[in-house]
C-alpha cells in the first residue's frame, strides 16, 4: 500500500466547520474570523448526508458546491468528508437493514450517528456510491486538499448479516470446525459448534454478560477481530470509490487514539496520514495523553499524523466540563506537534444552537465574538504556527526505547474472568510508558508487527497473548543485544486466547529462564514490596497480582517484601546473546518502575533527551530537513527552568537564544533548534 505525500507546505490549523446548520450570512462571518485566526483548512461535510442526498435517487450537491467555492475565494483548503457517519432517515425507513443491531439483540431505527451495520447491503452500496459521486465531482480542485471518510468508526453490530459475514470470516481463519472447537476449547460447557450455521454472535443474548464477560473468550475475541475488520472493510469500500476517481487522493479517517473496539494497527495501511481526535479529560496525566500522540505516530512507523480534532476550550460529554485553563490549549497543541503531529485541528468552528453538542466549546461562542479569551488563544497559536511555516514539517521523533502496544492482547486481557477484576491494560501500559516518559527518554509503540531493529530496550506488560513469532522475534532482539522487558501475565495464551501447554510465559519461557508457578491476586489497597537487589536498591510497593516465579535460569533482582511467598523472585533477569530478558511478575509502584526502567536504558547505553527532567515538565524531539528540535513543555501552572548542558539553538517561537537553560512561564512551551554544531544523531 503506498502513502501518498502529505498536502501541506505548513502545519495546517482549522477545524470542523458545518456550514449546514448556519445561513449565508454567517458563512461569511465565518470565513473572516477563520482569516482573523490564521485559520486555513476546515472539514467540511462531515454529517451532510442528507442534505446531498435527499432521496435514494436524488443528489444535491448546490450547497457543497457553494461551500467549496468560498473556500477557494478565500485561499482556505478542505478536508472533505463524505459525510456517511449518519444514516438519513429516509434510508432508514425504506432499508431498516441498514440500521445496527445492539449487545441486547435490538434492532436500532433511525436516529442518531455512527450507526451503520457495516455488513449491510444497503450501506455498502450507498455510502461508497456517495463518496463516488463526491470524487468524481470535485476531482481535480485544489481546494479539496484531502478527504475524511465518514467519522469516528466504531462500535459493534450483531444483525443477522453480521452474524453470517462472521462465519464466512470464521471459515476463512480456521478451515474445519474441528480446528475452530479446538481454538475455542470449544468442548468446555458444551460450546462444541456441530454446523457453520450453528455460529451465534457473541452479544448478551448468547454467551456475553457485559463487555467484560464472556463465557467463550476464543468466540469474544474472534468477533472483536471480525468487528474492527467488518468497519475497516467499510471504510476501503469508500477509499476505493475515492481513488477510482482521483487516484492520487489523499485519504484518511479520524482516529481515536486509545480506543478499544479498533485494532488501529490493522488500519494504519489503509490510511494515507493517520488522523486522530484528542479529548483528554481533565484528570488525564501529560503522559496519558503523549502516549495516545506516541501510539498514533507509531501507527505508520513514525510517519506524523494530523491532530484532526480538540476541543478549544471544554467538551460536553465528560461528567464534568472542565474549562481548559489559560494557555493549556496551546500547551496540548504543541504537546502534539511535540510527538509527531503535522497538523491542529479543533472541533469546532462554531458552535450548534441545538441538539446534544450545544455546550461543547467552539472557536466562536454563542456570543459571536472575537474580543474572548478562546478566541485570542487561538488566534495566537494560529499566528505561531504561521511564523513556524514548514520548519517543523515531516520531521521525525527518534526513539531507542519501545514499549508493547497490541489491541488483541489487550481485548485478550481483559475478556479473561480472573485472576482480578482490578485489571486495566491501559492502566498498566500507560504506567510503564510513564516511567520511561518522565525521565525524559523518547518512546515509541510498537506491537508483533513493527521492526524492533532501532530499538535498544523494549519492555512490555499484559504480553498476555503471544502471537505466532512473537517469541521468536523478542528472542532475536534480545539475542541481537537488546534489553527485553516481560512485565506481568505475560505469554500467557495463543492467538485464540488458548493457555500455552506448560502454562506462562509460554513460548517465553527459554528466554526469561523462569516459569510461574502460582498468580496472587489481592484488592485494591492491598499491597506487597519489592526488595531490590543484585545492582538495583531499594524497596517498593507493589499492587494488583502477584506472580510466584520458579528461576530455571536467571538471576534474582527482585523479591517479595512479605505473605507467605516472602523473599521469593519477583524480578529476573537473564542473559542471553548479547542482551538480557528480564522479568517482572507483578505491578511496581512508578517510582520501582522508574528504577527498573532507567536500569533497562543504561543497560542499552540508551540515554533520555535531559538529563534531568523536573517533574511537570516534558521533553520531545524532531529531526527533519528544517532542524532537530527539541520541544520543552511545562504542565505546571508555576515557572520552570530546566539544564540541558551543551544545548545551543534558538527558540523558534520567540526568537531567543538558548544557551544550556531554558526557563518555562507556568503551561508555557519552548522549542529549540539545535545549533548545528548543538545537534544530536
Ligand atoms: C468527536 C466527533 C465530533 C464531535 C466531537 C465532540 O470527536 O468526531 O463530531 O462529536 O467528538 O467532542
Ligand atoms: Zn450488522
Amino acid at each position: 500500500m503506498t502513502t501518498r505525500p502529505y498536502p501541506f507546505t505548513k502545519l495546517p490549523f482549522g477545524g470542523d466547520w458545518n456550514p449546514e446548520q448556519w445561513e449565508r450570512p454567517v458563512w461569511n462571518e465565518d470565513v473572516q474570523l477563520f482569516e482573523h485566526a490564521g485559520i486555513d483548512l476546515l472539514s467540511v461535510n462531515i454529517f451532510a448526508w442528507t442534505a446531498l442526498q435527499p432521496a435514494e435517487d436524488t443528489y444535491d450537491f448546490t450547497r457543497l458546491d457553494e461551500v467549496l467555492a468560498l473556500l477557494e475565494s478565500r485561499g482556505l483548503r478542505a478536508c472533505l468528508g463524505t459525510g456517511t457517519a449518519a444514516i438519513p432517515a429516509w434510508m432508514a425507513t425504506a432499508f431498516p437493514d441498514v440500521m445496527r443491531v445492539d449487545e441486547q439483540g435490538r434492532q436500532h431505527r433511525f436516529g442518531g450517528r455512527h450507526n451503520a451495520c457495516p455488513n449491510s447491503p444497503t450501506y455498502r452500496r450507498f455510502a461508497p456510491a456517495l463518496a463516488g459521486q463526491l470524487a468524481k465531482r470535485y476531482a481535480g480542485r485544489d481546494v479539496v486538499a484531502l478527504w475524511h471518510v465518514s467519522n469516528e468508526y466504531g462500535g459493534a453490530c450483531y444483525c443477522p448479516r453480521c452474524e453470517g459475514a462472521f462465519r464466512v470470516w470464521l471459515r476463512e481463519r480456521y478451515g474445519t470446525l474441528e480446528a475452530l472447537n479446538h481454538a475455542w476449547n470449544a468442548a468446555f460447557w458444551s460450546q462444541t459448534i456441530t454446523a457453520w450455521d450453528e455460529i451465534i454472535a457473541p452479544n448478551e443474548l448468547s454467551v456475553q454478560g457485559g463487555e467484560r464477560t464472556t463465557a467463550v473468550q476464543g468466540l469474544t475475541l474472534d468477533y472483536q477481530r471480525f468487528m474492527s475488520d467488518a468497519l475497516l472493510g467499510a471504510y476501503r469500500l469508500e477509499v476505493d470509490a475515492i481513488r477510482a476517481e482521483i487516484p492520487d487522493a489523499v485519504i484518511t479517517t479520524n482516529l481515536m487514539g486509545t480506543y478499544r473496539p479498533l485494532d488501529y494497527r490493522a488500519w494504519a495501511p489503509h490510511l494515507d496520514v493517520i488522523a486522530w481526535d484528542s479529548y483528554p479529560s481533565p484528570q488525564d496525566t501529560p503522559a496519558a495523553i503523549a502516549l495516545r500522540h506516541t501510539l498514533m505516530r507509531s501507527l505508520k512507523g513514525g510517519q506524523p499524523f494530523m491532530l484532526m480534532e480538540q476541543t478549544p476550550s471544554q467538551q460536553n460529554w465528560q461528567a464534568y466540563n472542565a474549562l481548559k485553563r489559560p494557555g493549556v490549549m496551546r500547551l496540548q497543541s504543541w504537546q502534539a506537534v511535540a510527538h509527531g503531529a503535522d497538523a491542529v485541528m479543533f472541533f469546532q468552528m462554531r458552535r450548534s444552537v441545538g441538539a446534544c453538542e450545544k455546550f461543547h466549546g467552539a472557536v466562536m461562542e454563542h456570543h459571536g465574538r472575537t474580543d474572548t479569551r478562546v478566541f485570542r488563544e487561538v488566534a495566537q497559536l494560529g499566528a505561531e504556527l504561521k511564523a513556524l511555516g514548514s520548519a517543523t514539517l515531516g520531521a521525525r521523533t527518534p526513539a531507542r526505547v519501545a514499549v508493547w502496544f497490541d489491541w488483541p492482547a489487550w481485548w485478550a486481557v481483559e475478556n479473561s474472568s480472573g485472576p482480578t477484576a482490578a485489571l486495566h491494560y491501559l492502566r498498566e501500559v500507560t504506567a510503564l510508558y510513564t516511567a520511561f516518559h518522565s525521565q525524559g527518554y523518547a518512546v515509541d509503540l510498537v506491537g508483533p508487527d513493527s521492526d524492533l531493529s532501532p530499538y535498544g530496550v523494549v519492555a512490555s506488560t499484559l504480553l498476555y497473548l503471544l502471537p505466532t513469532g512473537a517469541a521468536e522475534k523478542l528472542t532475536a532482539f534480545v539475542e541481537g543485544g537488546g534489553m527485553f522487558l516481560a512485565g506481568l501475565m505475560s505469554g500467557v495464551a495463543d492467538e485464540s486466547d488458548r493457555v500455552f501447554p506448560g502454562g506462562p510465559p509460554g513460548p517465553l519461557k527459554e528466554l526469561l529462564g523462569v516459569w510461574v508457578e502460582e498468580v496472587d491476586a489481592l484488592p485494591p489497597g492491598e499491597t506487597n514490596g519489592v526488595v531490590f537487589q543484585g545492582g538495583l536498591s531499594g524497596t517498593h510497593d507493589c499492587t494488583l497480582l502477584f506472580e510466584q516465579l520458579r528461576v530455571e535460569d536467571a538471576e534474582v533482582l527482585g523479591a517479595y517484601a512479605q505473605d507467605f511467598y516472602a523473599g521469593s523472585p519477583v524480578l529476573t533477569r537473564r542473559r542471553a546473546g548479547e542482551g538480557q530478558a528480564w522479568k517482572l511478575g507483578t505491578s511496581l509502584d512508578a517510582a520501582g518502575l522508574r528504577t527498573l526502567t532507567r536500569a533497562l536504558c543504561d543497560e542499552a547505553g540508551v540515554r533520555p533527551l535531559v538529563p534531568e527532567l523536573p517533574a511537570g515538565l516534558e521533553v520531545t524531539q524532531r529531526d527533519g530537513d528544517g532542524g532537530s528540535f527539541l520541544f520543552v513543555l511545562n504542565h505546571t501552572a508555576q515557572e520552570q527552568r530546566l539544564d540541558v548542558p551543551g544545548l545551543t539553538g534558538t527558540d523558534v517561537l520567540n526568537g531567543e537564544a538558548v544557551d544550556g537553560t531554558v526557563t518555562l512561564p507556568p503551561h508555557g512551551v519552548r522549542i529549540v533548534r539545535r545549533d548545528a554544531a548543538g545537534a544530536t544523531a
